[in-house]
């Protein structure tokens, strides 16, 4: 409820104050009434008031000083005069200090009355205002700390296309002062490629009020690197919402663009994970192909092999097709050394996995590679006790020999290539290294002095079939089978390069607190035996050349041509079967599960598995489970009569992780 308006009469004839009492009184104010200057400034000092009347001649203060007192010190209080009859300067003179309003004496009730109304009427609108322009001015301080602090960009544009505000986004976003882009166009800050696109955007906004959801514009990132120099021309990846602003809110006839305003949002870092999901999808499928591909090529490698390998047994090195078979056997091994790239980034692609030295590994595999290249000088810096890791030791060394070779690729003129090995134990505060769990690592750098490669290049060197090199040199598959190698290792590899001085990769692998094994030495002989083993495979190929090699090799041969088969036939004859070579992959019951099967016939039974390919380290899993060895298709023969003898003679088992070695101390780093 509102309370009546208070008015302070100021007069010295007490008789006027009364009957001016009496007669606003009954127009529902509060009065109040004074015969003297200081009797008022009494009063007004103690009570607020909303209107004063104040007769301007008093004997004891002249009514101008009143006013005046009144006006500075409770400026709040409306100020009507009541000058005398012929004192028309006086209330021009009052009406310029601040009155709001003169009444000349002698004046009619009526005209007083109308007088006060409006002037508290006026007080009223006066004071709602201020209450709406504080609401105003505090929202409007609410929408600028908002739209300044918006992570987005919040902008708007006149008729045609400048800027007319923009938020301190863009300092940070683009390296821009927002006031220096005010009237300029929006023209300035996009990339040159989206220029047309976001030309289209904007004139689309001319011809009506439909909001754009979600136009991806880049825009021109400007700014300096740490260096001071000028950095790589860059952009930011934005996703901007419009509007048209149109001079009347409803859409009709005749209506007139003014500008747009919106939204423009930083979405580069989804950018950044949508592209990094799609690479690890096309890295997966392209794993799935890789893998099936090499599981049948390595069959029909393993046919060619073991046919060849046959035609040589026994034959002498005079006699006229020796030198060809030689030859057979060459492109035999490149064409296995394709297929050992293939299953670098096929899923899980690991098969024989040992506690191995890292220093042993980089140390043999550069001094074989130097051995061929003498333009290069290898540096070594290696921890001195490097702690071991578990690893499939071919595969690593595949990743160390594509490495090598690019390197010294990267170096047409000679050069050097430094090797390094450091045990380093990454914890929550060892930054920098994305995808790294904390634990124990062995860290091993490949640096040379090369070419280097652009940024261009660097974000493409994993990919499968990217190449730099010239058709014929390079089939762009090194690195995308060391990536795909390292993963499958739960290791990470990363690179850092610079152009014209060099390209440094960096391999975090895993260490283990076994001891490494002895390898077994080799001997160069084909070796024989008596014994009677059953050959399992579904390939009518590998059953036909792999009868031929066991019986060409001494043995009894018993073949089957599925999971199935070979479990019924071992049921009977489990004592006639001295060992299984058994295939991994089988359609139905697969390698797995028939080595269960016959384990669950005969627990010792001696099994050898072998494989062209393996998915997600079933062949690691099966040799934990008690499995004798693994040979890795396509075999020759003097390397499976090796393991043969190995396993049936019982020294064997030497490609089981065995879980009795002894615990190898882990050092600090
Ligand atoms: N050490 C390096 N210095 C400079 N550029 C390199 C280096 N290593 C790799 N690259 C670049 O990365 C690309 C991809 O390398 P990757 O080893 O995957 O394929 P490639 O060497 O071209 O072919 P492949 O290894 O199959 O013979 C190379 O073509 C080259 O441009
Ligand atoms: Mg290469």
């Amino acid at each position: 409820m509102q309370t009546a308006p208070k008015i302070l009469i100021v007069d010295d004839e007490p008789r006027m104050c009364e009957s001016l009492r009496l007669l606003l009184g009954k127009q529902g104010y509060d009065i109040q009434t004074a015969t003297s200057g200081n009797e008022a400034l009494g009063l007004i000092s103690h009570e607020s008031f909303d209107l004063a009347l104040l007769d301007l001649v008093m004997p004891d203060m002249d009514g101008h000083q009143l006013m005046d007192r009144i006006n500075n010190s409770f400026p709040e209080i409306i100020v009507i005069v009541i000058t005398g009859h012929a004192s028309l300067d006086s209330a021009v003179w009052a009406l310029r200090r601040g009155a709001y309003d003169y009444l000349r004496k002698p004046f009619e009730y009526e005209e007083l009355i109308k007088r006060v109304q409006n002037a508290i009427n006026q007080k009223r609108l006066t004071s709602e205002k201020a209450v709406i322009n504080g609401k105003l001015e505090l929202s409007e301080k609410r929408y600028r700390y908002l739209v300044h602090n918006s992570p987005d960009i919040i902008y708007t544009l006149d008729d045609k296309g400048r800027f007319t505000f923009v938020s301190d986004a863009v300092e940070h976003l683009l390296g821009l002062k927002a006031p220096e882009l005010i009237g300029k166009p929006y023209t300035a800050i996009i990339h040159d490629e989206d220029l047309e696109k976001a030309r289209y955007h904007f004139d689309e906004r001319r011809t009506g009020a439909r909001a754009n959801a979600g136009t991806e514009l880049r825009l021109k990132v400007t700014g300096e690197d740490g260096t001071g120099k000028s950095a790589e021309p860059k952009h930011l990846t934005v996703e901007l919402k419009s509007t048209g602003m149109y001079d009347r809110p409803v859409p009709q006839n005749g209506v007139r663009f003014v500008g747009t305003h919106g939204v423009a949002r930083d979405i580069s870092e989804r950018y950044r994970l949508e592209a990094q999901l799609q690479q690890a999808k096309k890295m997966e499928a392209i794993g799935t192909l890789a893998g099936g591909i090499a599981h049948d090529f390595n069959n029909l490698l393993m046919g060619i092999q073991g046919y060849t390998s046959l035609m040589l047994l026994g034959m002498d090195a005079s006699e006229p097709h020796h030198q060809k078979l030689k030859n057979i056997e060459e492109y035999i091994q490149s064409g296995v050394e394709l297929t050992k790239q293939l299953l670098g980034f096929a899923r899980g692609g690991k098969y024989d996995v040992k506690p191995i030295n890292p220093n042993e590994l980089l140390v043999k595999s550069s001094q074989m590679f130097g051995r061929t290249k003498k333009e290069i000088t290898i540096h070594r810096q290696l921890e001195t006790e490097a702690w071991t890791v578990e690893a499939d030791k071919g595969q690593i060394e595949q990743v160390l020999l594509n490495l090598y070779v690019n390197a010294w690729q990267a170096m047409p003129g000679g050069g050097d290539i430094y090797l390094e090995t450091e045990n380093v134990t990454v914890d929550d505060s060892y930054v920098g290294h994305v995808g790294l769990e904390p634990g124990r690592y062995v860290r091993v750098a490949v640096r040379d002095t090369g070419v280097g490669m652009d940024e261009k290049t660097l974000q493409r060197i994993f990919e499968p079939f990217f190449s730099t090199k010239k058709m014929g040199r390079g089939s762009g598959l090194g690195l995308a089978s060391a990536y795909g190698i390292i993963r499958n290792h739960n290791g990470i590899i990363e690179v850092r390069s610079q152009k014209g001085i060099g390209t440094t990769f960096t391999i975090f692998l895993p260490a283990s607190d076994r001891a490494v094994e002895k390898a077994p030495s080799e001997s160069g002989e084909v070796l024989m035996g008596p014994e009677t083993i059953l050959l399992v495979d579904d390939e009518e190929m590998i059953i036909n050349v792999g009868t031929e090699i066991l019986k060409a090799l001494g043995y009894n041969v018993l073949s089957v041509r599925s999971g199935k088969e070979a479990v019924d036939l071992f049921r009977n004859k489990k004592d006639e079967v001295d060992m299984v070579l058994l295939d991994m992959i089988m359609p139905g019951m697969g390698g797995g599960e028939t080595f269960d099967a016959l384990k669950g016939i005969k627990p010792d039974v001696k099994i050898l598995l072998s494989s062209g390919y393996s998915i997600d380290g079933e062949a690691s899993e099966i040799l934990k489970r008690g499995c004798d060895g693994f040979i890795q298709k396509p075999f020759n023969i003097k390397a499976l009569s090796q393991k043969l003898r190995k396993i049936i003679d019982g020294s064997g088992v030497e490609d089981r992780p065995s879980d009795s070695v002894t615990a190898h101390p882990p050092s600090s780093p």
